[in-house]
């Protein structure tokens, strides 16, 4: 399109160039020819001069005219339809034009403006940010290094909506601060929506996106994987994973990369992005996890899951987990949500308007990734009763 736009700007140069010099070339002859006529009206006053005979005029006098007049209307004819052609393509590459312009200022703005890079890392790869976490009272009660999500799959887990109002309010009570007015920080909505160009234009492929999952399973055991990719296999063509069709994985694999992506906190394998200890197990972001919530303050955005095995069935908890949750919107039978739980099953942009880079249908987790959460997730009391039972045996608490 850019190359394009050069063409028919150059074009529009040759064209006034034309006019330029050709009207310079007339006002000159005409110049020469007012001086030449100079004294002629004392022999004869043009309008007295002879004219042309019938024969001269009705010939080839008005065949020139007539061939004037239609390489006119021919220049009309063709130029207007290709101007209409090359309309759609100019009005594109002005749009694209801008998007370049919104992305690179919000890179800036990413950069330099409100340096999320020295949280979120170069690329936004994720990284961490040191932090003073306080007790109710807002007494201090230590000093952490939290982990800051990398934002290179984010557009696959939240809504274009839901990322600006993650900006717009940050996370309190975590190290992301507010970004926006409304939120009692710097920035217009212009600028949060120049950052959120510059994240569309950072987010790594479907596939790539997918190779960091499954790598982060494979780095721990390669068995594993390769029996997650047979099960994904066997179900290529299953269209519902919510039905009996859908091949699972045993129930010991699937509480074994049910644990493992819960918990993902490596920045190799894409920062903890993936983690749902993050927002649902206090401490998890800063390696204290599970500890009693009065040691260590607060620190996570969503519920706690132990037990969840009893406020939703099984196949409701694949749903939520799949589809996330939407502002005011029931989920399960009692739960209401507030749009801060992602869907790690779809790509929360597609189809909408805001999908600018057209990623496809695919989330993050892929179903029997999810599966395998919600296992692990509905396991979580027994877990959790085993620990506490061996702390007690071990004098601990
Ligand atoms: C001082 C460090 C810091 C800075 C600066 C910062 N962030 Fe964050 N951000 C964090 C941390 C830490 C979290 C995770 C909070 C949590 O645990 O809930 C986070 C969370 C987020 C999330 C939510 C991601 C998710 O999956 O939950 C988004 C989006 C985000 N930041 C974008 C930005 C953008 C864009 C900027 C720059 C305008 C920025 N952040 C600047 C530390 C920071
Ligand atoms: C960015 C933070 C965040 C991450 C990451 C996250 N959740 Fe959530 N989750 C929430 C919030 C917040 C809620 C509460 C519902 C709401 O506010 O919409 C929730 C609710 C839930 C619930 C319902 C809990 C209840 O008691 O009703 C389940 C189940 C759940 N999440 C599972 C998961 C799983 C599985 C993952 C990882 C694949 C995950 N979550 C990752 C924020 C998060």
């Amino acid at each position: 399109m850019i190359a394009l736009m050069t063409t028919q700007r150059s074009f529009a140069y040759v064209v006034l160039a034309i006019v330029v010099i050709g009207g310079a070339f007339v006002v000159f002859a005409q110049m020469r020819k007012g001086r030449a006529e100079l004294g002629s009206e004392i022999e004869l006053a043009p309008n007295r001069k002879e004219y042309l005979p019938d024969e001269e005029l009705e010939g080839p006098k008005l065949n020139k005219a007539l061939w004037a007049a239609f390489a006119l209307l021919a220049i009309v004819a063709v130029s207007l339809p290709m101007y209409w052609l090359a309309e759609p393509g100019r009005q594109h590459g002005a749009v694209e034009h801008y998007q370049e312009l919104f992305t690179h200022r919000g890179e800036t703005m990413y950069v330099t403006g409100a340096q999320c890079v020295s949280c979120h890392g170069t690329k936004a790869v994720g990284g961490t940010a040191s932090f003073v976490v306080t007790d109710e009272n807002g007494q201090y009660v230590s000093t952490v290094n939290w982990t800051a999500p990398s934002l290179n799959t984010l557009m696959y887990r939240f809504s274009v909506a839901e990322v600006k109002d993650i900006l717009t309010y940050g996370r309190p009570g975590t190290p992301m601060p507010a970004w926006g007015v409304a939120g009692g920080g710097p920035n217009t909505d212009q600028q949060l929506k120049t950052v959120i160009d510059y994240l569309w234009s950072i987010q790594l492929t479907p596939e790539e996106m997918r190779a960091q999952v499954d790598n982060a399973i494979k780095s721990v055991d390669e068995g594993l994987h390769d029996r997650m990719l047979a099960v994904r296999e066997a179900n290529a063509e299953v269209v519902d994973p919510v039905s009996d069709e859908f091949e699972r994985l045993d129930r010991a694999d699937e509480l074994w990369i049910g644990e493992i992506l819960f918990n993902l906190d490596d920045a190799a394998a894409g920062g903890n992005a993936f983690s749902c200890a993050r927002c649902h197990v206090p401490g998890a972001s800063f390696g204290q996890p599970w500890s009693p919530v009065g040691e260590i303050a607060k620190g996570a955005l969503g519920p706690n899951l132990v037990g969840i095995e009893d406020r939703l069935t099984e196949n409701q908890h694949f749903l939520l987990v799949t589809n996330g949750t939407e502002t005011g919107k029931q989920y399960g039978s009692v739960g209401l949500g507030s749009g801060r739980m992602p869907g790690f099953g779809v790509n929360a942009n597609n189809g909408l308007t805001g999908d600018i880079r057209k990623f496809g249908t695919s989330g993050m987790l892929s179903p029997e990734q999810v599966w395998s959460i919600v296992t692990y997730e509905r396991n979580l009391s027994k877990e959790r009763a085993i620990v506490a039972a061996t702390n007690e045996n071990e004098g601990e608490d």
